[in-house]
């Protein structure tokens, strides 16, 4: 679920400056979201301006943004690999682990943004956090929603199926699956959770996004924090 929290400056400054990071003959993962859509728009500007860019869609969102933008689309399977990816995130810890999927694209977004050689993630100040606590997203595949409720309680998760907000029942993801939002607190050790997690026959993918980001840009009132990892 999204959080409500960062202004869009500072969602434009942090898209603004991932763009940045893109060089000529780029092939660019396209993350979900609304920072990443300030960083899509930045790159189909500099596209039109003659820059040679090719970018692979994380979402529906993503590739009908960069459709209207003008960034020529690739597909996974058609490229050699990946230059950067550029997305955004629901929470970032101070290591870069990430939580991700409040716009349920985290299956396609985890499969673009580890095949990058550069992984930077564009966020607000709102998502920064010294230990992971937001709920974590599970894709689910829809006959396993119950079965994987169960294994989550095991862990000590709280789950809850996501409702769609203008449609009669569950969030539909890209791929056609439901999402289960799972309440676990503070989330001291990411990486036994994400194996954990990982482990549920069932899952499609969770939202835990452990030691795969290089960069986070922050935008803040008055510019962009850069953290390295
Ligand atoms: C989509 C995501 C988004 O990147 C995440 O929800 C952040 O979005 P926003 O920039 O709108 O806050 O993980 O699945």
């Amino acid at each position: 679920m999204k959080t409500a929290g960062g202004s869009d400056a500072a969602k434009r400054r942090a898209g603004e400056r991932g763009a940045e990071e893109v060089e000529d003959g780029f092939v660019v993962g396209l993350g979900t979201g609304s920072t990443t859509a300030y960083a899509i728009e930045a790159i189909g500007r500099a596209a039109e301006d003659g820059l040679e860019v090719r970018g692979i869609p994380t979402s529906f969102q993503s590739r009908q943004l960069a459709l209207e933008v003008g960034i020529p689309l690739a597909s996974l399977d058609a490229v050699d690999g990946i230059d950067l990816a550029i997305d955004g995130a629901d929470q970032v810890d101070d290591d870069g682990n990430l939580i991700k999927g409040g716009g349920a694209a985290h299956a396609r977004e985890k499969i673009v943004d580890s095949a990058a050689d550069r992984f930077v993630v564009v966020a607000d100040p709102s998502k920064r956090t010294a230990t992971l606590d937001r709920s974590v997203p599970l894709e689910v595949l829809p006959d396993a929603h119950t079965v994987v409720a169960d294994r989550v309680r095991e862990l000590e998760g709280d789950p809850t199926l996501r409702d769609a907000e203008r449609k009669d029942g569950p969030v539909v993801t890209d791929n056609g699956n439901l999402v289960l939002d799972c309440v676990f607190g503070r989330i001291d050790d990411p990486d036994a959770l994400a194996t954990a997690l990982s482990r549920i026959p069932g899952v499609v993918e969770h939202g835990l996004f452990v030691d795969l980001a290089d960069a986070t840009y922050v935008g803040t009132d008055d510019g962009v924090d850069a953290l390295e990892y």
